[in-house]
């Protein structure tokens, strides 16, 4: 029985096998998610990511997690909002379902993901909601037992709420 869980909070703090980190296409650090990951991870996670060679937007890659609480980030790229009609919503929804293949690839019980493209950006929230908590719950019920635990890090009380209602009307 997979546990979805519904937080507020900072996600380079939570404690999971791995959290998600909102990357860019260079993998070499940023603000918002991004920064926070790397200035909790130290030095040594943008070391490992030089070594990445990038990632195209909606593809995902895991390193460790050096001195985060989380065992490995995966680092996926989120689509930039451009409108609605560059397969933003497609590339979004890979994004989650890529960082779910590789966590369970590795065999990873609990993971955490923040509101993937909706800083930085520009994806409307209320457009990237149901996308995140969709493709999870449907990958979930495709593979009942990969997952102990699915862990959603909002950053503010409103997208945290919207969230909560949303998985519990379709939950
Ligand atoms: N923990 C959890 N959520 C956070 C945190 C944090 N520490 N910081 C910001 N957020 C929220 C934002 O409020 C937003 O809802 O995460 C969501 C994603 O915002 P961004 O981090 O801006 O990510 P994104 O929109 O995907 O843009 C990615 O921003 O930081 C750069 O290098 C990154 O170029 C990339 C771009």
């Amino acid at each position: 029985m997979t546990v979805f869980e519904f937080i507020k909070g900072d996600i380079s703090e939570v404690k999971a096998d791995v959290i998600v980190n909102a990357a860019n296409k260079t993998l070499l650090g940023g603000g918002g998610v991004d920064g926070a990951i790397h200035r909790r991870a130290g030095p040594g996670l943008l070391a490992e990511c030089m070594s990445l060679g990038g990632c195209a937007a909606g593809l995902a890659k895991i390193t460790g997690g050096h001195r985060l609480p989380a065992k490995f980030v995966i680092h996926t790229v989120g689509p930039v909002w451009n409108g609605g009609n560059k397969d933003e919503a497609g590339l979004l929804t890979a994004c989650y379902r890529n960082s779910l293949v590789i966590a369970k690839e590795r065999g990873l019980r609990s993971i955490a993901f923040p509101a993937i493209s909706t800083g930085v950006y520009r994806f409307p929230r209320e457009l990237a909601m149901p996308i995140a908590i969709n493709t999870t719950m449907s990958f979930v019920k495709s593979n009942p037992s990969a997952f102990d635990k699915i862990i959603f890090v909002l950053f503010s009380d409103e997208d945290l709420e919207n969230y909560k209602a949303y998985f519990s009307k379709i939950g």
